[in-house]
């Protein structure tokens, strides 16, 4: 006869009056992660028990891995960046609802995936970087998104690639907010004011701004934090002191929100602890520390964003169009790109 106690921390399998113990534990598959970040996973460790064991890869890597293991796969927790990415789990059918009231009174439900399947951990904006020394904040001001298709930034814009999900989640939102017809044209006039042909990662097209390439350049709000940090090197300091953001939009539906975000696997063999970690990512003292070492923002509205990525503002209008929208018009978003001829 076996009989299974379950406690917070351990689990005890009693097997004909003998009491064994076996260690917890919890299985997380991230995109995302710092050496630093050990320290947090030793406290989890240290309040529950559950030993925490990363497995780091990119998020298409990581797929495919998630995939090819099948029931097998021991991944309790899927934590990667961009909704558009989350949604691809989820398609796959690979996650389960989060059953957490805890997790769902902190995250707002259009920072969620359909059916609670994911969550958002951290936020970040997707921002217009400009040298105040060109254009000043009061010409920015009044800048949406949607008047970057003006002809008046012919040859000044710089931006990446369609193949970049970031893009094509932004294309998404004003997808869900317009429709494809009204993006697609808009998605026309935006090609036609490239600086030049779409190269490089966003710090690249802040690193045009600073270099006067370009007048303006759409990118994620975190990574002029982690350059002002002098973690990416001096080049990318000094430029990162000349920019400033400009939060779209402020005066209708805001300035566009992804996450970083997280969701149970169907099959984790570790539910419980799952749900724990998630919990614990979503705790105060955490949600510091991560946005501390991301850049990023917080979910947790008690929580402030490190003081370098504040310095910008924090007191903007975030879009509420709900993050999964993203991963719904990922597709229409992506062949909309093509035919404007955004490579
Ligand atoms: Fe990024």
């Amino acid at each position: 006869m076996k009989k299974i106690l379950k406690m917070t921390s351990i689990l005890i399998i009693s097997i004909l009056g003998v009491n064994y113990t076996l260690a917890q534990e919890v299985n997380i598959y991230t995109s995302r992660h710092y050496d630093s970040d050990d320290a947090l996973y030793s406290e989890f460790t240290a309040a529950t028990g559950i030993k925490v064991n990363i497995i780091s890869g990119s998020g298409n890597g990581l797929l495919e891995r998630l995939k090819a293991e099948g029931k097998n796969s021991p991944a309790d927790i899927f934590f990667t960046v961009d909704a558009g990415n989350l949604w691809r789990i989820q398609k796959e059918g690979l996650f389960r609802a989060i059953n957490s009231d805890q997790i769902m009174n902190i995250v707002p439900v259009n920072l969620r995936g359909p059916n609670d399947e994911w969550v958002a951990i951290a936020k970040r904006a997707r921002v217009i970087y400009y040298n105040p020394e060109i254009i000043s904040p009061e010409q920015m001001q009044r800048i949406s998104y949607e008047d970057l298709s003006d002809p008046d930034w012919k040859g000044k814009i710089a931006i990446r690639s369609s193949g970049n999900m970031y893009n094509q989640s932004l294309v998404a939102s004003l997808i869900s907010n317009h429709g494809v017809d009204m993006t697609e044209e808009w998605a026309k006039g935006l090609v036609s004011n490239f600086v030049r042909k779409p190269q490089g990662n966003d710090r690249a097209q802040i690193m045009a701004v600073a270099n006067g390439e370009a007048t303006l350049a759409i990118a994620n709000s975190y990574y002029v934090g982690i350059m002002l940090s002098g973690r990416s090197g001096d080049a990318q300091l000094a430029a990162a002191k000349k920019v400033k953001i400009h939060f779209p939009n402020q005066n209708n539906r805001g300035t566009h929100i992804n996450i970083s975000g997280a969701g149970i696997l169907k099959n984790a063999p570790n539910h419980e602890n799952a749900v724990m970690f998630l919990e614990f990512l979503l705790s105060d003292r955490v949600q510091k520390y991560m946005v501390d070492l991301s850049y990023e923002y917080p979910v947790l509205e008690s929580v402030k964003p490190h003081p370098s990525i504040a310095s910008f503002g924090t007191d903007f209008k975030e879009d509420s169009t709900s993050v999964a929208d993203y991963g719904k018009y990922n597709i229409d978003a992506v062949m909309l790109m093509d035919r404007a001829g955004w490579q």
